[in-house]
């Protein structure tokens, strides 16, 4: 959400500064802005809409070139998503511009108090108070970076702030708290984001900024402090991967992209995860292992995608590790008051690593005296620093804006703890756990198999364009498989689209099922004979009562073939593997059939990636 980004340096830093907020179009945005420092002060352009609206702005009306700017996407929370709303905002007595993610919670006091001193505000953000504020400051004679630190002292919320002086070219003060920030390390030119795609073009050297610290930054020189003036310890990182990662290669979209790197994300993910001597092992895992045999429950904290990955895990953990395990969605946890203790271990999901649902979550359980190992992909991310462990899974940058590898590669570590819990833990044999993660590490070309053999996907999804709904069932882990494959069509295609767990259908939800209405039923494994014979007399249910049966079933289940309207063969593995193989098909459903609907697959309506609001 809100895309931020500074740049000090010899370039022209319009150009930098909308080719970097196009690299974070991904989060998510409704307006976009820049502003530069020229010999007349500030010059602003910003647009609502699409950046292409701010490109055509800026094409009739060029901005003067500098060496010194700021841009930002914005995600409207405070007042509509109109030009006067986009940022960068500039204070009324013209002195900075200031660009802002987050909310400022205080903002009405604020905002009232400078009303009463005669400022006159232009938007109805929430952001102009910081730049009023600022403004006030620096025109009342402090040193931008002293009016920085104040006012981030007088704000309560989330913020990321980067501001400009019209006096001082060549400078650019940024802040953060519980909002992320990191600053691009380049040879003679320096840069703020809210990620390092943006910059990633000009440098793969970053510092990640810590909680309430601000950096002052000009072309050579970058100065962190906290919000008190001390200088304070950063941390300095290189991004693993390049441009490249960060661009489409060849593909309509970024989404159909991620669904086919994912036999190499889940590989990596895997990669290096036994000592010489055949233990499986988690590096970042810093807690003790006396610890963890302590634990005697463990909670799973995510939202929408990343829970979805909790839900398989908590199959996984029980079934391995014999540790019960409660999986709860992150917006709800604090609210419920959970019972906590010292032996609770909690696990919190995240892609991003900055939804504010989940570290809230964390914030909670840390406070209750829970250890948190954060399952994330994305390296220093807020999330994983708030934790006492992680676990990073290897998916590359994940820019379309629904989940795909990220939810692969959550799954694959959510095995990988698992199976770490149930060997520290002694409730698996060495050579049980070797197996699984034999067949785990065989995954990869068996992802890759249903990826190769998705031909039909394209003629079915053009047989649903003008559906109005679809459900989705599963039994056991693919309870959570149909729960992902709906929201993939919620959030893509934009239709109604449910999973249920295919036992509970009779319990009500039957009654949706009327003539020609797509169900999606993914079948488990044959073996668990129960659990398989179950499933296939749902799809007779369903398709009793008129239902179009697309079904998902492994090769050679015969079982399935008179019940099928249409059938999916996915590779064979073990009915707790199955997500790694059965999701993918859904996913690629719902990127076809957004597709053929003519709607952007990569930034679906109203959705942002990186959802930094609670
Ligand atoms: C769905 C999707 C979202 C995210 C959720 C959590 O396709 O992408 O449901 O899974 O917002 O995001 P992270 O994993 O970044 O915490």
């Amino acid at each position: 959400m809100c895309g931020i980004i500074g740049y000090v340096g010899p370039r022209v830093a319009h150009a930098v500064v909308v080719e970097g907020l196009r690299r974070m179009e991904y989060r998510g945005y409704d307006s976009a802005g820049v502003a530069v420092i020229t010999a007349e002060g500030i010059s602003l352009r910003k647009k609502a809409g699409k950046i292409a609206n701010l490109d055509a702005l800026l094409a009739t009306d060029p901005i003067p070139a500098s060496g010194t700017g700021i841009g930002h996407t914005r995600w409207a929370t405070h007042g509509g998503p109109t030009d006067v709303n986009a940022h960068p905002h500039v204070s009324s007595n013209g002195r900075v511009a200031l660009i802002h993610n987050g909310i400022i919670e205080n903002f009405a006091v604020l905002r009232a108090e400078l009303q009463a001193q005669g400022v006159e505000f232009s938007s109805e953000t929430d952001t102009e108070v910081a730049a009023q504020l600022l403004g006030e400051g620096v025109a009342a004679g402090a040193d931008l970076a002293d009016a920085m630190r104040s006012v981030c002292r007088r704000l309560e919320g989330a913020f990321t702030l980067v501001a400009i002086d019209s006096t001082q070219p060549g400078r650019l003060v940024a802040a953060r708290r519980n909002s992320p920030l990191v600053v691009g390390v380049g040879e003679g030119e320096n840069f703020v984001a809210s990620d390092v795609a943006a910059f990633i073009e000009f440098t793969r050297q970053a510092i990640e900024l810590g909680q309430d610290q601000m950096v002052d930054v000009t072309a050579d020189s970058i100065t962190v402090t906290d919000f008190d003036g001390a200088p304070a310890a950063s941390h300095p990182f290189e991004v693993t991967w390049d441009l490249s990662a960060a661009e489409k290669g060849g593909y309509d979209w970024f989404m159909r992209k991620e669904i086919f790197e994912q036999p190499k994300a889940v590989a990596d993910t895997l990669l290096g995860r036994f000592t010489p001597d055949g233990a499986l092992t988690l590096d970042e895992l810093r807690i003790p292992e006396a610890e963890i045999r302590g634990v005697d429950k463990i909670i799973i904290v995510a939202c929408g995608t990343a829970y979805y990955a909790g839900l398989v895990a908590k199959y996984a953990i029980e079934h391995w590790a014999r540790i019960a395990c409660e999986v709860e969605i992150a917006s709800e946890f604090r609210y419920r008051d959970p019972i906590i203790t010292g032996s609770t271990l909690v696990v919190t999901i995240s892609q991003s690593g900055e939804t504010a649902d989940t570290l809230m979550a964390i914030r909670h359980a840390r406070e209750q005296k829970a250890k948190v190992i954060a399952i994330c992909n994305t390296n220093g991310a807020t999330i994983p620093r708030e934790s006492d462990a992680v676990i990073y899974t290897h998916a590359g940058p994940e820019i379309g804006v629904a989940s795909t590898k990220g939810f692969l590669t959550q799954v694959a570590a959510c095995y990988l703890l698992g199976l770490y819990l149930a060997q520290v833990r002694g409730s698996m044999y060495d050579d049980e756990i070797r197996h699984v993660m034999t067949e785990l590490a065989a995954t990869p070309p068996l992802i890759q198999q249903v990826l190769d053999s998705l031909d039909q996907i394209t003629d079915l999804a053009a047989r649903f364009v003008d559906t109005k709904s679809v459900l989705f069932l599963g039994r056991h882990v693919g309870y959570p498989i149909a729960l992902e494959g709906a929201l993939k069509l919620k959030e893509l295609a934009y239709l109604h689209a449910e999973g249920f767990p295919a036992g509970e259908l009779k319990h009500g939800p039957i009654a949706l099922v009327e003539e020609g209405v797509p169900i999606f039923i993914v079948v488990p494994p044959q073996g668990r004979d129960q659990l398989h014979d179950k499933v296939v007399s749902n799809i007779q249910e369903v398709r009793a009562r008129g239902a179009l049966t697309i079904v998902l079933a492994e090769e050679g289940d015969e079982e399935v073939v008179p019940y099928a309207d249409v059938l999916f063969r996915l590779p064979k593995v073990s009915t707790l593997l199955q997500p790694l193989v059965a999701t993918v098909p859904l996913q690629m459903f719902a990127c076809e059939l957004a597709t053929l609907k003519g709607y952007d697959v990569d930034q679906p309506r109203n959705l942002a990636k990186s959802v930094t609001v609670e």
